[in-house]
């Protein structure tokens, strides 16, 4: 029996180490239908004298600055199809923050990155979906269709990033000055170099900066993180943008400069009385700041919803979780709570919920296949068998409510 038992596991052994393996054949495969897939994308992305009817769109409500929908955004790898955002849909509204949570590799970045159609090419592509976006202009951009010359009016003046690492950002070789007058020059042609200067050195003191025009002629490596982080906020500022993404801002700095950094993007909303896409993987971060908070998960939506929401009556057994993790001074000597297991591999998603396999609120259902995404309130939806059954009780209620007044 211990035998049979031994040649059993081998036998397993040996099939998972099949399902992991691609063969040479395999990968070839892959990499000429790839090939033929990002040829065709790519034709779309170059080309160039597109009439702008081609990608001018309309907005499902006005008040929205950015409406993803069903947008899929995916790399073609040779090992297969990593699904980075696979149909994500929602809204970031006029003059709001917009939190985006989720734990690394949930596809945060990637959504932001095909917002500015800067994901990294050839392989990462948008595949469906659509972007929209409402310019200062009044137009409304479908950003999946518009052709790589003509985002360059709308990247820098429209919308502009912030990075989670400002060295990377910045240019080593060249003086902050330098690196705020070229974007100046780049979307102002026609702007004198005294002109620049002196609309640089205003920005980095709007962005706190103390002395700002010593700063303005230092290199990246003579300031500390923090005043790194505020160059990178001034850049973002500069062409007076309508959207800010701040792709995890705080996490390369210390406790009291990201609160400095935060208050800072704050006022800046207030400023440019524009909004913010903040992306963070710290709830803590997105409780203090955000009107709207998007959970992500392994590419997809779990839960979304107003912070009020999203914090006082959290659905989506991930988003409990995530919020038992943020540290609370009260601890005492408790361990800090952590989701166990990890996210399935991006290549190869399972048909069902991919949460399941590390949620404790599982039961029968949970095999079935990926959960629909239910509305407990116009503004709270959540993507868990769970939540149907809440969202049953609430239609239950309301009923007796109706019935009562009868
Ligand atoms: N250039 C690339 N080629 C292939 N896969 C990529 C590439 N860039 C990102 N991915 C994959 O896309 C998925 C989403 O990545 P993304 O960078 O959006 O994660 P994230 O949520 O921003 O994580 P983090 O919090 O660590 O920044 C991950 O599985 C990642 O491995
Ligand atoms: S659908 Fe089931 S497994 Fe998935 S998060 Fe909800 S309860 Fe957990
Ligand atoms: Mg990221």
């Amino acid at each position: 029996m211990k035998l049979f038992d031994n040649l059993q596991k081998k036998i397993d052994k040996k099939k998972s180490i099949q399902k992991h393996y691609i063969s040479k054949e395999q990968i070839k495969q892959t990499a000429k239908e790839n090939s033929r897939i990002i040829k065709e994308l790519e034709k779309q992305n170059n080309r160039k004298n597109v009439p702008e009817e081609e990608y001018l769109t309309k907005m499902r409500d006005s008040n929205n600055v950015v409406e993803f929908d069903d947008l899929h955004a995916y790399f073609f790898t040779d090992a297969g199809i990593v699904k980075a955002v696979d149909g994500v849909s929602f809204d970031i509204p006029k003059k709001s923050i917009v939190g985006v949570v989720g734990e690394s590799g949930c596809g945060k970045s990637v959504t932001s990155l095909a917002l500015m159609k800067l994901m990294q090419k050839p392989q990462g592509q948008i595949f469906s979906g659509e972007i929209r976006y409402n310019a200062k202009d009044g137009k409304a951009y479908n950003i999946s269709k518009v052709p790589r010359e003509d985002m360059n009016k709308i990247r820098g003046k429209e919308m502009s990033m912030i990075f989670q690492e400002p060295m990377t950002s910045l240019n080593p070789v060249f003086r902050i000055g330098d690196q705020l007058d070229e974007i100046l020059f780049l979307h102002f042609p026609g702007i004198t170099p005294e002109e620049a200067k002196e609309k640089s050195i205003t920005m980095l003191k709007t962005v706190g900066m103390a002395m700002p025009e010593s700063v303005y002629s230092r290199y990246p490596h003579e300031l500390s993180g923090g005043m790194r982080q505020r160059v990178m906020i001034a850049m973002a500022l500069s062409c007076d943008p309508n959207l800010i993404i701040a792709d995890e801002p705080t996490t390369a700095l210390d406790v009291t400069i990201q609160a400095q950094i935060l208050d800072l993007l704050r006022s800046i909303k207030n400023d440019i009385n524009g909004s913010i896409m903040l992306i963070t993987h710290d709830l803590g971060v997105i409780a203090e700041m955000a009107d709207y908070v998007v959970v992500m998960y392994a590419g997809r939506i779990i839960e979304k919803g107003t912070a009020r929401e999203i914090y006082k009556n959290p659905q989506h057994p991930y988003t409990v979780g995530l919020q038992k993790s943020i540290p609370a001074l009260n601890l005492n000597d408790e361990k800090l709570y952590t989701i166990p297991g990890t996210v399935p591999n991006p290549i190869n998603m399972p048909n069902y919920c991919y949460f399941r396999d590390r949620c404790n609120k599982r039961f029968g259902k949970c095999d079935g296949e990926y959960p629909a995404t239910i509305q407990i309130s116009p503004t709270h939806s959540v993507a868990c068998y769970l939540a149907e059954e809440i969202a049953a009780e609430l239609a239950k209620s309301k009923d007796g409510e109706k019935n009562a007044k009868k």
